[in-house]
């Protein structure tokens, strides 16, 4: 089974190095797309630090609806253009926000998140889902999250929706 928890002397670098293993071997053991993204939140969850919430929404019918998570149970529908997630589908784009009481319209699920990073998924220049982290502390995710979870989204979109 997988040894989750990283070495507290492990880099950023490393540390998603050893996701990206995690990942792949996951991918390479199973096609089903939930079971696919419920160990991929498991995963995330248990090696990324300072995570309360972490779990993917999935766009169905022009609405995002909740996937496989890690965290406390949470809003089950969230409108494309609404909160930070249909925010991130609306514009395409990643949303890293360092303070969520100051970004207008943050749903608020789970009252200790702080922090959020949402990262769009894009299947063939469409966005299937996101993928949404949460943190109890302000200002964890830095660009370095940004941009590996980004590159690890565009990798396995494919594996995880349809
Ligand atoms: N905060 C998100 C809602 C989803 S929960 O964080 C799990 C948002 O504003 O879209």
């Amino acid at each position: 089974m997988y040894r989750l928890k990283p070495t507290d002397n492990m880099t950023q670098k490393e540390i998603y190095d050893y996701i990206r293993e995690l990942i792949s071997q996951q991918l390479s053991e199973e096609s089903d797309s939930i079971a696919n993204m419920s160990n991929i939140s498991a995963i995330l969850m248990n090696t990324l630090s300072d995570l309360n919430w972490v779990g993917f929404y999935l766009l169905k019918d022009n609405i995002l609806v909740l996937g496989p998570f890690q965290g406390l149970p949470a809003c089950n529908r969230i409108k494309v253009g609404e909160g930070v997630c249909g925010g991130s589908v609306s514009a395409k784009e990643s949303i890293l926000v360092d303070d969520v009481e100051s970004f207008p319209g943050h749903i608020a699920c789970d009252s200790a998140s702080k922090s959020e990073l949402v990262i769009p998924i894009i299947l063939n220049d469409t966005v299937v889902g996101v993928l949404d982290l949460d943190s109890p502390i302000k200002n964890r995710f830095t660009e370095e999250d940004r941009d590996n979870l980004e590159e690890i989204m565009s990798q396995i979109g494919r594996y995880l929706i349809g």
